[in-house]
């Protein structure tokens, strides 16, 4: 059992329990009340609970700095003191565990987020802090008491013919994505949403879906995977889909602007806690982005795996391969389980503009073991692009079509010009030496060299295809340290027979 505890307080605490200084375990505990020892001891030291219990706080607009007015079951003059309205959408937000015991700054956020986009909505806090602020196994089986009581409260909103199931949505972060999906199964009826918001992991990884959060639990289950990196075999955020959209930004494992992204480093800097709390919180403020930058809305794109979307093969939008994320995912007619990525900047709005670049590579000479380092610079009517390096997953493909992701933080407009650049080789006097050397032995046939002649070019965002040719049909080879401009092709490329262009 302590083992048990011990590697499902990975991330958090794992740094705690492998015995590093104390001031990590600060770090890992902003504002907390519960003691290192009394999360690892197990039985022995049970923080205290004296009112376990689940309330309902109704946060309306006027008081959103207040703990909002408390719903209570069977007592209908509450729903009128609340000005609870029967006929407008119900968001249940539901917090995760907590080693706090209280609540988390990303609640508040999301509250007035909701209240801003959907004014006559009834925002609801599941407070359930005291069963969540246990040992991670206890508060994990405290779950499906807390999901029974979200569904118990729902019948009972039920018996008013004008409330209805499919107008509820209920908003689950980490242990709460569980809870929403058991409130989903024991609740009479079909609930009309549940998002997950990097629902927990461990003890709930490939567990039978009726024991996590599932597609069965709502009309329309969808997921926001932001922190699955493993470590020590376990991931604080579930790996598997588990709804029927499953979105993974940034691939879902490393999340840009938090922090260092190599763990040993963070653990080594006492840092490791609010890595994975950015890491796993991300998935909370993709969604109040979705909710308020609705004219900077993000796009998903299907795709089997995280690798191959690097490598910009997914980017279609047909058949419903790409969505909208968090408030903005639509319910399609896919098959359940649609693992669907994209890129994000690091702060709001998270939106990027993704491009798929396609390019045949030629060689005519040998190449030895040129690696090349290519980055393009996108320059459109809105303006230029940084150099954007060409992210080589597999070795480059010779006398092969090449395709890969690309994508700007701003709106290039519609692209003009491309330039394609090969970053000069490594500046090292080991590698000149090689070089030199190899120059010495073997003069002519070690020079690299290779031919570009064309770029296709396909944005996620607007779906629009161009192809851009290189600006002097004459020059197409680039080598180490040279460019090669690409501009759109003219009429003249266009209808040149395909074999010319190869
Ligand atoms: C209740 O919600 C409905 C539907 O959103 C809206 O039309 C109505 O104005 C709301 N009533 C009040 C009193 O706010
Ligand atoms: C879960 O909680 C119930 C009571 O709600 C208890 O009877 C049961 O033993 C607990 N299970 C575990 C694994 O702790
Ligand atoms: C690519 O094709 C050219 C011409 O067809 C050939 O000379 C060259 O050896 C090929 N390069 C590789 C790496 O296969």
């Amino acid at each position: 059992m302590r083992r048990l505890v011990f590697l499902l307080c990975t991330g958090v605490t794992c740094c705690i329990a492998a015995g590093s200084a104390p001031r990590i375990a600060e770090a890992a505990l902003p504002g907390g009340d519960a003691t290192v020892a009394e999360l690892l001891e197990g039985g022995q030291e049970r923080v205290p609970a004296p009112k376990l219990q689940v309330k309902f706080n109704l946060r309306s607009s006027q008081d959103a700095e207040e703990d909002g007015c408390t719903l209570t079951i069977g007592q209908h003059k509450r729903l009128e003191d609340c000005k609870f309205n029967v006929t407008a959408k119900t968001f249940f937000i539901i917090h995760g565990w907590t080693m706090s015991g209280m609540f988390e700054t990303w609640l508040d956020s999301l509250v007035s987020a909701l209240q801003e986009r959907e004014k006559d909505a009834n925002v609801i806090v599941v407070d359930w802090l005291s069963l969540a602020h246990q040992l991670y196994t206890d508060a994990v089986n405290n779950t499906q008491i807390v999901g029974k009581s979200i569904a118990r409260l729902l019948d009972w909103l039920q018996e008013n013919p004008l409330f209805q199931l499919k107008n509820v949505h209920l908003i689950g972060y980490s242990l709460g994505a569980h809870v929403a999906g058991f409130a989903g199964n024991h609740v009479h009826g079909t609930i009309g949403r549940i998002t997950g918001l990097d629902p927990a992991g461990p003890m709930f990884e490939g567990v039978d879906p009726s024991k996590r959060l599932s597609p069965d639990d709502a009309n329309f289950v969808d997921v926001l995977h932001t922190y699955t990196r493993e470590t020590l075999g376990v991931s604080i955020g579930i790996q598997m889909p588990v709804g029927h959209v499953d979105i993974y930004p940034n691939g879902g494992d490393f999340q840009p602007g938090c922090g260092l992204s190599d763990v040993l480093g963070a653990i080594a800097y006492g840092t490791i806690g609010e890595v994975v709390k950015c890491e796993h919180e991300r998935s909370v403020y993709l969604f109040v982005d979705s909710l308020v930058n609705q004219d900077k809305q993000s796009f998903a794109f299907q795709c089997t795996d995280s690798s191959r979307f690097k490598k910009g093969i997914c980017l279609s939008c047909r058949k419903n391969r790409c969505n909208g994320i968090g408030y903005n995912a639509r319910k399609t007619r896919n098959k359940r389980n649609s693992k669907m990525y994209l890129k994000t900047r690091a702060d709001m709005p998270f939106k990027v503009y993704h491009y798929q670049m396609k390019m045949h590579v030629f060689s005519y000479k040998s190449l030895g073991e040129a690696d090349p380092t290519f980055s393009v610079t996108l320059h459109g009517t809105n303006g230029d692009s940084e150099p954007l390096s060409l992210e080589m997953l597999d070795q480059i493909g010779l006398n092969a079509t090449n395709t890969f992701l690309v994508y700007t933080e701003e709106d290039m407009g519609e692209l003009l010009k491309i330039k394609l650049t090969w970053e000069g080789t490594s500046q090292s006097w080991y590698d000149l030496w090689k070089e030199l050397k190899s120059y010495w032995y073997r003069p002519v046939k070690s020079s690299k060299e290779l031919h570009i002649r064309r770029i296709r070019v396909k944005s996620g965002e607007t779906q629009q295809r161009f192809a851009f040719c290189v600006e002097d049909s004459q020059l197409t080879s680039i080598s180490p340290g040279k460019e090669l401009w690409f501009v759109k092709c003219t009429e003249e490329w266009q209808k040149r027979p395909v074999s010319n262009l190869l």
